[in-house]
């Protein structure tokens, strides 16, 4: 059936074409990657990419600047908005289970060139992503190698142009940031050796780094001085978003960072043993073990010390200072860091794998698509996405790159929870293994939540945005509108090597 809707077509549908819900699970089915992973697997993939940069570096600065304790507030904020799209990507991931997540799930509701432009969008969150918690990984590397008296010259572990303030109060220029090339190369290479050795070496990461988390609220919970909680609003300073109840709001979308991740697990759909259920206990279950533990980290970390002294990179080893056990704070440096890696690994593993599909619909040249025959993953795709990846890492500083992360993210969460709306509609008698709960109203909720968690990000940001998305049309019109299967038949498609 599928064959029959990808034949040769006399007659170009045009760019808005749609594939069917039955085209694209009928694909699926005739995937090259192997079905490796489980729910536990897929669940620890979640948690692998969630935990990461958010909380171990931009909880203080969120604290500190914007909510005070209520930070922990921001965080049920930032959970509930992801809960509504959680429960979107819950049902279209176990619907549709194929690897190019949102990509896919616009192809079948909104057509052909909205689908590229949410494909070329997702880079932002997975590739440039990537990149943004490298440059978080370097400055915990930097650091706990500082404790073992190996000191890396500040130059070259900051992105050219970045001014780093020395403990003496000097000044230095960055000049390239290598140890977030190396982890991104690093872990590239992993990746291309094998999906199923990947997947155990995060999970022994993510082990590490949940024992991490669990150990500073269990240990930590004993050393809070209650009063640092007091007052738990601060009073607004009298503009917008510092302190006071938008304070909490404006908290909320610098944490929304920390969130970003729950998605990625839709990119594993296909090499899913059972994605039908594995898909929403994955999506879901890793999400709300995440907010739990955020709220408890974040209650520890107000706790321990006054909100006003946590604007620092390394917010929870600061915290940890205060319990006075220098180990500890060691062991809280190495677990941020099994942390940022394994986000960094699953969204250089899902950027690989959105490709893979795009490419499967002739959108992207034959390269994003060849399965090493033995190692059995796109390894020409990973090895480029890596090498730009790690450029970017090393070249660009990261505030910029985590508001376009956050920008990108929010855009393609507004079209997933669109989606389920759309197909609802036009595909409403095909079985659904998951349903989400109470439609419109969930998934208007997320676009709701979404678009002013968007609207709080600065204009420099949305100009980055459309200068992304301007270059992504120019691309499709030079080269996926020539090749796209859906579009122009088969024979269009570059062949494989
Ligand atoms: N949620 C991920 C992090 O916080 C992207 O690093």
């Amino acid at each position: 059936m599928a064959d029959q809707g990808l034949a040769d077509r006399a007659v170009d549908p045009g760019m808005m074409c749609r594939k069917t819900v039955s085209d694209i699970i009928a694909e699926g089915a005739h995937h090259t990657l192997p079905k490796t992973l489980g729910p536990w697997s897929i669940t620890a993939l979640g948690i692998g990419c969630i935990i990461g940069a958010g909380i171990f570096v931009l909880t203080g600065t969120a604290a500190a600047q914007y909510a005070g304790p209520a930070i922990m507030l921001s965080f049920v904020v930032g959970g509930i908005a992801c809960a509504f799209v959680g429960l979107c990507y819950a049902e279209l991931a176990a619907l549709l289970p194929v690897s190019g997540s949102t990509y896919t799930y616009t192809y079948a509701t909104l057509g052909e060139l909205v689908a590229w432009i949410i494909g070329w969008d997702l880079v932002l969150e997975y590739a440039m992503g990537a990149a943004t918690v490298g440059v978080g990984w370097s400055g915990y590397a930097v650091s706990l190698l500082a404790n073992f008296g190996i000191h890396v010259p500040p130059a070259y572990a900051a992105a050219p142009g970045t001014v780093v303030r020395l403990v003496d109060g000097s000044t230095v220029t960055g000049i390239v940031n290598l140890p977030a090339a190396f982890i991104i190369l690093f872990l590239t290479a992993m990746l291309i050796g094998g999906t199923k050795e990947s997947a155990r070496l995060n999970n022994i990461m993510v082990a590490v780094k949940l024992a991490v988390v669990l150990a500073f609220i269990l240990i930590g919970a004993g050393f809070v001085t209650s009063s640092n909680w007091t007052p738990f609003i601060p009073a607004n300073t009298g503009e917008f978003g510092h302190f006071g109840w938008s304070g909490i709001l404006r908290g909320a979308s610098v944490v929304f960072f920390a969130f970003i991740g729950f998605d990625a697990v839709s990119t594993a759909a296909q090499e899913t043993a059972n994605p039908q259920k594995d898909m929403p206990i994955g999506i879901l279950g890793s999400l709300f073990i995440c907010t739990a533990l955020y709220v408890l980290v974040s209650a520890v970390l107000t706790g321990l010390v006054s909100y006003q002294q946590l604007n620092v990179a390394d917010p929870i080893a600061r915290a940890v200072d205060v319990i006075g056990w220098a180990w500890f704070a060691v062991l809280i440096k190495v677990g941020a860091l099994a942390g940022l890696t394994t986000v960094i690994l699953v969204l250089l593993y899902g950027q690989s794998r959105i490709f893979f599909t795009m490419a499967n619909d002739g959108l992207l040249p034959g390269l994003f698509r060849r399965v090493h025959p033995r190692l059995g993953t796109p390894s020409a795709s990973l090895g480029l996405v890596g090498v730009v990846v790690a450029a970017i890492s090393a070249l660009v500083p990261i505030h910029i790159l985590g508001e376009m992360v956050s920008i990108g993210t929010l855009f393609a969460f507004i079209l997933v929870c669109c989606a389920v709306i759309y197909l609802r509609r036009s595909d409403a008698e095909i079985a659904r293994p998951f349903r989400t709960p109470a439609v419109p109203v969930v998934p208007l909720g997320g676009v709701l939540c979404c678009l002013a968690l968007m609207i709080a990000l600065p204009w420099e940001t949305w100009l980055r945005l459309i200068v992304w998305l301007a270059i992504g049309l120019v691309i499709y019109a030079a080269y996926g509108s020539r090749h796209s299967v859906l579009r122009r038949g088969p024979r269009a498609q570059r062949p494989l090597r």
